[in-house]
Order: C-alpha cells, then sequence, then structure tokens
C-alpha cells in the first residue's frame, strides 16, 4: 500500500512515516519546511534503511497534489500538514484558517477526482474546548474552542462528516492527539519548534541544554493536586503507532467515519513533568511560577479505551521513556547544532 504522508517531515509525520516503512507501507511525503527541516529526511531514510518519495510544495498547490496522484498510485493519505501552536494561532487566525482549512479542502477535492477515498487525520483535543467531563471520552461535547487552532481542527472535523456523508464511500480516521512529547529512540528524530518553543517538552529541553535560562511555570492556582495544569502526555512513537492501528482498520472496514482519542489516560501535572524530567536525566531544571496563559485550562487527560476496543491501540510508554527520549533527542541535536 502507498501512503501519502502530509506534513511528513514534521515531528509526528516523521515519527509516523518511520512506522509506515517499518511495517513495509510505501510512503509518499509531501512538506513545505514551514515548520520541519530538509535533514529530518535523511534521518528517516537512516532510522528505517528504507527509501520513500518526496515532494517539496503545499497542500493549496492542487496541480502539485494533481502530479503526485498522478504520478503515484496512493491508496491513502494521512494529513499533518497544520500550523500547531495555541498561542500564534490567537494571532494569526487568518494564516491558521488558511492553512489548516483551506489546505484539506484543496487536498479533498484531488483525492475525490482520483479517487482515493481513505483519510487518516490529525486532530486534537483541543476540540473539547474546556471538557465538562474527565476523563475525555470521544462522546463529549466539543465547541467552545479557545483558539483559532482548537478551531481549525474542529472545522475539519465538520467538514469531514459532511464530505462523508455525502459520499459513504469514504473511509475517514480523525484522530484526537492529547499532548504528544518524547522523541524516536535513535535520537535522529525529534521536536525541534520553530523559535522559542510554545509548548512544554521542547522548552524543558532547552532549559537542560542551557539554551533557555528558566522555565516559566503558568500557574499554579488551578483546580488540580498541586495547583498547575495537568495533561495526557503520550510518547510521539506510541502515537505514531496509533496511526497504523487506524490505517489497519480503514483498510478493514474500508469505508465508514471514525472519530478516536489517542491518548494515555493518565493525567501528570507540570510539577510531575519538571520532577520526572530531572530524575531520569539527572539534570537540574530552573523555573519560576507566573501568571497563567491565555486560554489554557486545569486539567485534559482521556479515556483511551475506544481505541484500544477498536483499534488495538495502546500507548505502552510511560512518562519516565518520554523524558528520557526527548533529552536524548535535544542533547545530540544541541550538539550537533549549536
Ligand atoms: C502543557 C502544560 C501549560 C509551556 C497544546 C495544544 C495541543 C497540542 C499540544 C498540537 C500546560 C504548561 C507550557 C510553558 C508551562 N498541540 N506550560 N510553561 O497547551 O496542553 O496543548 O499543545 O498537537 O493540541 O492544545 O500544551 O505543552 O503548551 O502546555 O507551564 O512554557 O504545560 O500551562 O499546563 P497544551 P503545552
Amino acid at each position: 500500500m502507498k501512503i501519502l504522508v502530509t506534513g511528513g517531515a514534521g515531528y509526528i509525520g516523521s515519527h509516523t512515516t518511520v512506522e509506515l516503512l517499518n511495517n513495509n507501507y510505501e510512503v509518499v511525503i509531501l512538506d513545505n519546511f514551514s515548520n520541519s527541516r530538509k535533514e529530518v529526511l535523511e534521518n528517516i531514510k537512516k532510522i528505517t534503511a528504507k527509501d520513500f518519495k518526496f515532494y517539496e510544495g503545499d497542500m493549496i498547490d492542487k496541480k502539485l497534489l494533481r502530479k503526485i496522484f498522478s504520478e503515484n498510485q496512493i491508496d491513502a493519505v494521512i494529513d499533518f500538514a497544520a500550523f500547531k501552536a495555541v498561542g500564534e494561532s490567537v494571532e494569526k487566525p487568518i494564516e491558521y484558517y488558511t492553512n489548516n482549512v483551506s489546505t484539506v479542502l484543496s487536498l479533498l477535492s484531488v483525492m475525490k477526482e482520483f479517487n482515493c477515498k481513505k483519510l487518516v487525520f490529525s486532530s486534537s483535543a483541543t476540540v473539547y474546548g474546556n471538557p465538562e467531563v474527565i476523563p475525555i471520552t470521544e462522546e463529549c461535547k466539543t465547541g467552545n474552542t479557545t483558539n483559532p487552532y482548537g478551531t481549525s481542527k474542529l472545522f475539519v472535523e465538520q467538514i469531514l462528516k459532511d464530505v462523508y456523508t455525502s459520499d459513504n464511500d469514504f473511509g475517514i480516521s480523525i484522530l484526537r492527539y492529547f499532548n504528544p512529547i518524547g522523541a524516536h529512540e535513535s535520537g535522529l528524530i525529534g521536536e525541534v519548534p520553530t523559535g522559542i518553543p510554545a509548548n512544554i517538552m521542547p522548552y524543558i529541553s532547552k532549559v537542560a541544554t542551557k539554551e533557555l535560562e528558566i522555565l516559566s511555570v503558568f500557574g499554579d492556582d488551578y483546580d488540580t493536586k498541586d495547583g498547575t495544569g495537568v495533561r495526557d502526555y503520550i510518547h510521539v512513537v506510541d502515537l505514531a503507532i496509533g496511526h497504523i492501528k487506524a490505517l489497519e482498520k480503514l483498510n478493514k472496514e474500508n469505508k465508514g467515519l471514525f472519530i478516536y482519542n489517542l491518548g494515555t489516560g493518565v493525567g501528570y501535572s507540570v510539577f510531575d513533568l519538571i520532577k520526572t524530567f530531572e530524575k531520569v536525566n539527572n539534570v537540574k531544571i530552573n523555573y519560576k511560577v507566573v501568571e497563567r496563559r491565555k486560554g489554557d485550562i486545569a486539567t485534559c487527560y482521556s479515556d483511551p479505551q475506544k481505541a484500544q476496543k477498536e483499534l488495538g491501540f495502546t500507548a505502552k510508554r510511560n512518562l519516565e521513556d518520554m523524558c528520557k527520549s526527548a533529552w536524548n533527542f535535544e542533547k545530540k541535536y544541541h550538539d550537533e547544532h549549536k
């Protein structure tokens, strides 16, 4: 089977491409390097000792998409290509809706032209807004999103539901990620945000290499066990394997619309994360508690049962594995790029 991976040079896209190649799928990557680096492509080949086709460009470019589909018999698409910084999305809504929504419309129309009707879509737990119920199941209410990033994911989910209603020959799997962190055990691929990291794990890693001086903990007055935000951290390799399971399900069912939370079902606080990172990596993380970040919620973690039951997917790696692998990657990356 040949899979088109859009955003395949990115953090989650590259880890998923590794798992696809390890599972003997053929892969075609489309990436515009807006939030990724060319060297990732070589590192994927080093890790898997396998090759894949690559096209540089943007999903909004239908001419390019038609070229890819006419040069390759694409059986399914995994769409990662999107901007994903919550804070940045509040300042740049037009860029976020253009990049995260219009590109999917362009992809879907070309997929239809070439009768390719299997899609795994990278969504996010942010579509639940401030959850009423914890742990969160797929039946929980979505909406009341607190930023354009989350709203863009909500819009695309609605588009996918409408496309499926219009044509039941589609097989669509919507995957709602919780908090992906960590890196491949080789240390060759990992999370490299452009500029100052918005997410906590790359920030902690850069404090550990002393590239950044101190971590700001955004509030310790939430209604949680230690006052700091609680999240469902999932190892990025487990998340990647979740995509393989979702693809297998689409191949088995051939059509349908499926929605799954991809998380561990365990919530950890910011202080848990800092303490675990320090313990397993034998490093000190300087931090200071500051005021809350706008748009943040207190607690968010999943009920992962549906993915377990229907996909046979269970995240295997624990918080220590996540912290060790993140540090292993950051050390290598820092040494090679300082
Ligand atoms: C985690 C916790 C912060 C940074 C977002 C998106 C989600 C996904 C991951 C794409 C919170 C605290 C953070 C810092 C801190 N994106 N924090 N200091 O906001 O839960 O989720 O990113 O896939 O869809 O919504 O992730 O890592 O930013 O924050 O104290 O410098 O760490 O308050 O409690 P978030 P995060």
